[in-house]
């Protein structure tokens, strides 16, 4: 796979993704160092003969300029992943678009805890007692996207006495310095074989609300998955065809309005759908939040149970779910 950086510093977790894929642990090459301004992690990529391109956002009085030039760029290295280390810019909503789930990057702390910058800082005087790294997929909000991996990391009392703060940076920087190039690893050599995806999200008219929505990055996502793709929706399933009335999760039930309690009839629907599945290892659903039968809003809606209590995974293992708003 064809790995380019992204990095604004020292370089420090460039440099782990440059040593993992020299010593052959990444089966990737990292093709390009993409700069916002001159910095420290420069050096390295020349001295390991990297390619860098510098694009700095100050230069153009015109965002949409700027936005163009960026994204004309990352297309001449034709990316696999665009890998995030020590870049400290949200990036435009443009660039996601063309590249959904193909941007990551890693965060010192435990997201959603501590976002932004200084966050190794800002957990340390909060006093927090746990506090770790975090390696997520990028979306165009701050360190938000859906969440890859974590570990953590306790903040000892010991530690606490004794100039501390900077003892606690070293071993964030010694975790990530680990973690990043796994994560890479996990994602660039077990890719998902099989992608789930609400049928509406595909522009499939099948909401309760009879109306449908075609996401742009769920559609591009799909256009370059390489795998197996079942598109899913429980309420159809069941045989509730559109227009159909609102169902609504109260107190753990799906309540169609006018019609009463269908939770029964989605489970059943959702395990039909999972049964699909079966001959399936590494599973993505893209699912839509506010949709009570497939989504992943809060309570759970039932296709995520259904799959946690039938496949009994958990997130960021065999099924990993994400919803449409997070991408
Ligand atoms: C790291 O702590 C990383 O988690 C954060 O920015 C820092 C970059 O450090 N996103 P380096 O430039 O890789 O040394």
């Amino acid at each position: 796979m064809r790995l380019l950086v992204f990095a604004s510093g020292r370089g420090s977790n460039f440099e782990a993704i440059v040593e993992a894929s020299k010593k052959n642990y990444l089966h990737s090459q990292v093709i390009g160092l993409l700069c916002d301004k001159e910095c420290p992690a420069m050096e390295i990529a020349k001295k390991n003969s990297i390619p860098v391109s510098i694009i700095k956002p100050k230069d153009y009085q015109d965002k949409s300029i700027y936005i163009k030039t960026l994204l004309d760029v990352i297309k001449r290295y034709k990316p696999d992943y665009i890998i995030l280390a020590g870049y400290m810019r949200i990036l435009p909503a443009e660039l996601i678009d063309e590249y959904p789930l193909k941007v990551i990057n890693i965060h010192p702390s435990l997201l959603p805890q501590f976002p932004g910058k200084d966050s190794i800082a800002k957990a340390w005087d909060s006093g927090v007692k746990i506090t770790g790294v975090t390696v997520h997929y990028v979306n165009d909000r701050m360190d938000a996207g859906p969440i890859i991996a974590q570990e953590f990391l306790k903040i000892s009392d010991n530690m606490k006495k004794s100039s501390g703060l900077e003892k606690l940076e070293n071993k964030i920087h010694k975790i990530e310095h680990r973690i990043y190039p796994a994560s890479i690893k996990k994602l660039t050599e077990e890719p998902f074989d099989t992608l789930v995806v609400s049928k509406c999200l595909t522009g499939v008219n099948c909401r309760y609300d009879g109306g449908s929505k075609l996401s742009k990055r769920v559609k591009t996502f799909i256009k370059n998955f390489n795998g197996k793709i079942v598109d899913i929706c429980p309420e159809l399933e069941a045989g509730f065809d559109v227009p159909r009335p609102t169902t609504d999760i109260i107190n753990g039930k799906a309540m169609m309005k006018g019609v009463g309690d269908i939770t029964e009839k989605l489970e059943n629907a959702c395990n039909k759908i999972i049964s699909r599945l079966s001959g399936s290892k590494k599973i993505l659903a893209i699912l839509k939040e506010k949709s009570p039968s497939c989504g992943v809003r809060s309570p759970k809606g039932i296709f995520a149970s259904c799959v946690e209590k039938t496949l009994n995974v958990e997130k960021g293992s065999g099924v990993f779910i994400v919803s449409e708003e997070d991408l």
